[in-house]
């Protein structure tokens, strides 16, 4: 079996109507140089371009999902996104947990497990990410950081639920700085992910490396059995730099 790489592009808040028509003229012309028998192409807008990204891209086979969304189905919650909208955009995935929900937003473990299993229970194939931060690394936390934000996201939750999950790793000492994860730290990490995550299910889930993820280090990371995927936030803005990312020479 062709085994599917992932590779994702998280916009968080940038792009714009104008952006995007640029930006999807060019996938199309690209559209053919992609393989899309071994790749999976994410594209994770700000909500409010979701529908317009997910009819402007229809012919093309990229997933398109949110970037996050809250865990009640409806109500008085003035401001968010429910699991239930997403699925009525007809959308493919959404982003739960990211390190910037968690540290600028007051995301706890407790509102991410809530939120996980909201959007699990209703089958949204979901990316759950976790990270150590640097101070954490630096003092020798990270297995534990990653041990306590699985075990804390996965409580209650049936493990069937699973099947919908995917993984990202992103060290937040590698967001947005340009500063990625050493190929040895991500195989260590990813492969410590992997076994751990064994201890509730036995498939595969897959795990993506996020964090300054560019045309220049792709080959490398992707070269890790353990690495399923990226996730990538600021190269994936430019086509011209995000289709390296995908088109990378295995
Ligand atoms: P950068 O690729 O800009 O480091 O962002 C990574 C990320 O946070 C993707 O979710």
């Amino acid at each position: 079996m062709i085994r599917k790489r992932i590779i994702a592009a998280n916009w968080k808040m940038n792009m714009d109507f104008k952006s995007i028509d640029t930006y999807v003229d060019k996938l199309r012309n690209y559209m053919n140089d992609i393989n899309f028998e071994n790749k999976d192409v994410f594209i994770s807008p700000p909500f409010v371009y979701l529908d317009y990204l997910k009819k402007k891209v229809k012919e093309i086979p990229v997933k398109i999902g949110a970037q996050n969304c809250f865990y009640e189905e409806k109500g008085a919650f003035t401001g968010e996104i429910s699991p239930l909208m997403l699925k009525d955009l007809g959308l493919d995935f959404v982003i739960i947990g990211h390190s910037e929900r968690r540290n600028i937003f007051n995301e706890t473990d407790e509102i991410l497990n809530k939120k996980l299993k909201k959007v699990l229970e209703n089958k949204i194939l979901t990316i759950f990410c976790i990270g150590e931060k640097l101070s954490e690394r630096e003092s020798d936390k990270t297995i534990e950081i990653l041990s306590k934000q699985i075990d804390n996201a996965f409580m209650n939750i049936n493990k069937d639920l699973l099947k919908n999950l995917i993984i990202a790793y992103e060290p937040v000492w590698a967001i947005g700085t340009g500063k990625n994860a050493t190929i040895d730290q991500i195989k260590e990490v990813h492969s410590f992910i992997r076994k751990y995550l064994k201890k509730f299910v036995e498939i595969n889930i897959p795990i993506l490396y996020g964090g300054s993820v560019k045309p220049e280090n792709i080959k490398d990371i992707m070269s890790l059995d353990v690495v399923d995927g990226v996730l990538v936030g600021g190269a994936s803005l430019d086509m011209d730099k995000f289709i390296q990312i995908i088109n990378f020479e295995e």
